[in-house]
């Protein structure tokens, strides 16, 4: 038996990779966790394109790389990827550190969604409340499964002005970034890299995603987002002017007095 293990072993190796998880059902489940959220397959684009017959579009190989390194091939200019960053509204699909075996499943999925019943897609929302969704964003409003406020490490409209989380980016036009059903969907599964290790064990309920989405489209809407501006230039006026004024009382007698007068008057004497 001792002499049959390393045997084994190097059996497992020579193992074609087929041999492993690679299979639709998997892909599947897969793309419901971490594709969903952009991406529909025969439903329409959300922030990412429509996948529907993409196996047919791109070859493997492409889909291969992509899948797994996307970040990559956007900073490499691959030109397809390039293409379609700019026909996403500059909407990078992020790397979302998958496993070869991983891509595999979702490739032989892609090649053949309908063998999964049902498939996989985001859940319509039901209707969202602006002002609890302001609520839930503040913090609150606590999240049922626990997640943090979303103002710990975002901003939004007037919402941290001088203040507020700079982690991730500014969400004022988040809604307009990743278009209607975009947003909706991406609010479910929270695809960002960033997110996913703080919101896998503590998601978002479906009324609380739609709530935040009503507050988000409700922000894009009508949010001035030059306010932060005003009141730095504000600011900065009242600062310079309290700057000036201070000059003005310190250095008042700095004409008739100090050094220049006794100059002058040394000059008179002369
Ligand atoms: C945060 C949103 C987001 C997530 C999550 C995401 N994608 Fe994407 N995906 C995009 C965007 C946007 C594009 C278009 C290219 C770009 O803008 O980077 C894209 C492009 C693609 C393409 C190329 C489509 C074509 O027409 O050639 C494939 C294939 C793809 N994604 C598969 C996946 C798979 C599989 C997953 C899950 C493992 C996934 N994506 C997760 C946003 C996302
Ligand atoms: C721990 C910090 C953190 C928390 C909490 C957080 N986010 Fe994020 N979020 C990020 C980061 C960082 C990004 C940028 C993408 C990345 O790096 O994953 C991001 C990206 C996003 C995006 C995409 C923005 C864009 O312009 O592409 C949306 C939408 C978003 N977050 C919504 C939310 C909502 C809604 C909440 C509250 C439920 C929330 N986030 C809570 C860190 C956070």
């Amino acid at each position: 038996m001792k002499r049959l293990l390393p045997l084994i072993f190097i059996a497992l190796f020579l193992l074609p990779p087929a041999a492993f998880a690679q299979t639709p059902a998997d892909g599947a489940a897969i793309f419901q966790e971490k594709c969903t959220g952009c991406h529909t397959i025969g439903g329409g684009n959300l922030a990412g394109p429509d996948l529907q017959g993409v196996t047919t579009l791109r070859d493997a190989d492409w889909l291969t790389r992509w899948i797994s390194q996307p970040d990559k091939m956007l900073a490499n200019g691959d030109p397809v990827a390039t293409q379609l960053l700019a026909e996403f509204n500059n909407v990078p699909m992020p790397n979302l550190g998958l496993t070869e075996a991983e891509v595999a499943s979702l490739l032989a999925y892609l090649e053949n969604p309908a063998a999964v019943a049902g498939g996989a897609t985001a859940k319509p929302l039901p209707p969202g409340d602006i002002s609890r969704g302001q609520a839930i964003y503040l913090g609150q409003q606590a999240l049922a499964n626990g997640g943090p406020a979303c103002s710990s490490c975002h901003s939004v409209g007037q919402f941290g002005l001088l203040g507020g989380g700079t982690l991730g980016p500014d969400l004022t036009h988040a809604a307009f970034k990743y278009g209607d059903p975009g947003l909706a969907a991406s609010l479910q599964s929270l695809p960002f890299p960033t997110m996913q290790g703080v919101f896998k064990n503590s998601p978002l309920t479906l009324q609380e995603a739609a709530d935040l989405n009503a507050f988000l489209i409700d922000q894009d809407l009508h949010a001035a987002p030059q306010q932060a501006d005003t009141l730095f230039v504000v600011i900065g006026l009242v600062g310079s002017l309290g700057l000036l004024a201070a000059g003005h009382f310190t250095w008042r007698k700095r004409q008739n007095g100090g050094i220049r007068q006794s100059l002058i008057n040394k000059s008179r004497q002369a």
